[in-house]
């Protein structure tokens, strides 16, 4: 298995693995028609809840098709707060990217926090070169997500699935490993700008690993 260091701590997150211990949370938002609207299957089951905290709490991440999935926990809040996942797509170093948050949590940036940790993973521990997500064209909370986060919107695909009863329109957002640094790179800087930091970030600070 390529080496993944869990936790992953950022600003103000854990990201770390599922526990037998999270099933109750993790039904309370999956249960719910609201969260089930855009991802493949109706609201969960307390079985299939079951049966996908069982999976993420020992995934394992060794061949193509399997899946890193990591629950999302904010030090500050008890419980928690959605999960992140990144599956290793058929071809080199090419990845999928996906999300769900509890309905309380949304609103806060926690995906587009939880999310940019785990292109980090991706890209610097996993190697990937492409990571991309799908979504339906009226899932546009995801599609704000994807844009914060960098990626480009590189594909729509018109009537693709059908899906919750109507057909749905695919769209397919991406970056690549050198897009995202730069764009890091970039987020970085303007930070660095802000009134009541003066440091000044020369070009050579876009290039070269983030
Ligand atoms: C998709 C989903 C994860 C997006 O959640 P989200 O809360 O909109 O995304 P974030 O956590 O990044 O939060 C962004 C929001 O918080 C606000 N925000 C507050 N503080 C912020 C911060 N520090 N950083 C970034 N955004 C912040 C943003 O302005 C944005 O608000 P807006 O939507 O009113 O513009 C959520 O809608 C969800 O779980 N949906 C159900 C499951 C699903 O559809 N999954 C995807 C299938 S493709």
């Amino acid at each position: 298995m390529p080496h993944i260091t869990l936790p992953i701590r950022t600003e103000r997150l854990i990201l770390r693995r599922f526990e037998g211990s999270d099933l109750d949370a993790y039904h309370a938002y999956h249960s719910l028609p609201q969260t089930a609207r855009f991802l493949p299957g109706p609201a969960k089951t307390y079985t299939q809840s079951m049966e996908r905290v069982g999976k993420y709490a020992n995934f394992a991440f060794e061949k193509e098709g399997d899946w890193v999935a990591l629950a999302i926990e904010d030090p500050a809040r008890p419980g928690l707060q959605g999960e992140v996942v990144l599956k290793w797509l058929p071809g080199r170093g090419q990845g999928e990217i996906g999300w769900t948050l509890a309905p309380a949590a949304r609103g806060k940036g926690y995906a587009t926090e939880a999310a940019d940790a785990v292109l980090k993973l991706g890209f610097e521990e996993l190697g990937m070169h492409r990571i991309e997500a799908r979504l339906d064209e009226l899932n546009t909370a995801s599609a704000e997500l994807c844009r914060r986060l960098g990626m480009r919107q590189e594909g729509r695909h018109v009537d693709k699935w059908h899906y919750k009863g109507q057909w749905a329109t695919e769209l397919i957002y991406a970056v690549l490993a050198d897009e995202w640094r730069v764009d890091r790179a970039l987020k970085r800087r303007t930070s660095q700008a802000r009134p009541g930091n003066l440091a000044v970030v020369g070009p050579s600070s876009i290039t070269g690993s983030a």
